[in-house]
């Protein structure tokens, strides 16, 4: 098979292309392998090889994914695979691209706790109660639905999707004391409502997660106490 891989070394963009055989491998390994005997120059981020780290997030055939939950064979069409970059983010070298927005932009909607759980004694929680929350906190912060999201090509203030997310996930946590409206009103000043609807940020999502479901359900909740209470049959 044929693997293009888009480098950026010093100002230069250029394709590389390597004939390798094909194997039952995903596209980390692929990496690797090219890396360890074709070009030891090539540059790209993984640490924990299972889909946890959310670090190796790339563009395969024109699709954002994981480079090391993705097979080869799931995504190679007509003998070939194209590895790039991912979009909406400014690259570094070769695959490598700055991960800086995803804290500035958990600060910007203050993904924290506020007037916490009491740390003197056990905060429990009923099944039910962590169910509203619990997919949520399975992103791993990879980026790729920000990666895809049209939104940002609007307007670069727009928060990004997963970042809406964890507005979600503390909002429905029972241990955040915050006032729901004014967490929806920080979602607001970094534009909650230019969500185009477009779903890119749940298709690629690796943990499952719809971000635009997150975002219509902040939305819908705007001016809509008691919050809770109004979603309670999603649960
Ligand atoms: S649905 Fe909204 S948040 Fe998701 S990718 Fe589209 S514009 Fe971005
Ligand atoms: S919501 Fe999904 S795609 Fe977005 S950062 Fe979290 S895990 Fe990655
Ligand atoms: S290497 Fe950690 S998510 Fe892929």
């Amino acid at each position: 098979m044929r693997v293009s891989i888009k480098r950026f070394i010093n100002g230069r963009v250029f394709f590389d292309e390597f004939e390798v055989e094909e194997k039952n491998e995903t596209i980390l390994e692929l990496l690797d392998r090219i890396r360890d005997y074709k070009d030891r120059s090539l540059t790209y981020r993984s640490f924990c090889r299972s889909s946890i780290c959310g670090t190796c997030a790339i563009k395969a055939n024109d699709k954002t994914v994981l480079a090391c939950k993705t097979k080869v064979k799931d995504i190679i069409q007509n003998n070939e695979l194209v590895i790039e970059p991912v979009d909406r983010s400014k690259v570094i070298k070769d695959l490598v691209v700055d991960h800086s927005f995803i804290e500035e932009n958990l600060k910007k909607v203050k993904s924290w706790f506020v007037d916490e759980i009491d740390s003197e004694k056990e905060n429990l929680q009923t099944p039910k109660e962590v169910k509203k929350f619990d997919l949520q906190t399975d992103c791993i912060l990879c980026g790729a639905c920000f990666f895809e999201c049209e939104a940002l090509d609007y307007d670069k203030n727009f928060a990004g999707p997963f970042a809406f997310t964890k507005v979600f996930r503390f909002v429905f946590d029972s241990r955040d004391k915050e006032d729901t409206q004014k967490r929806i009103e920080t979602a607001k000043e970094n534009l909650l409502y230019n969500c185009i609807n477009c779903q890119k940020c749940t298709l690629v999502c690796p943990k499952d997660i719809s971000s635009a479901m997150d975002i219509k359900m902040l939305q819908n909740s705007d001016k809509n106490p008691p919050f809770n209470d109004s979603f309670s049959n999603f649960f």
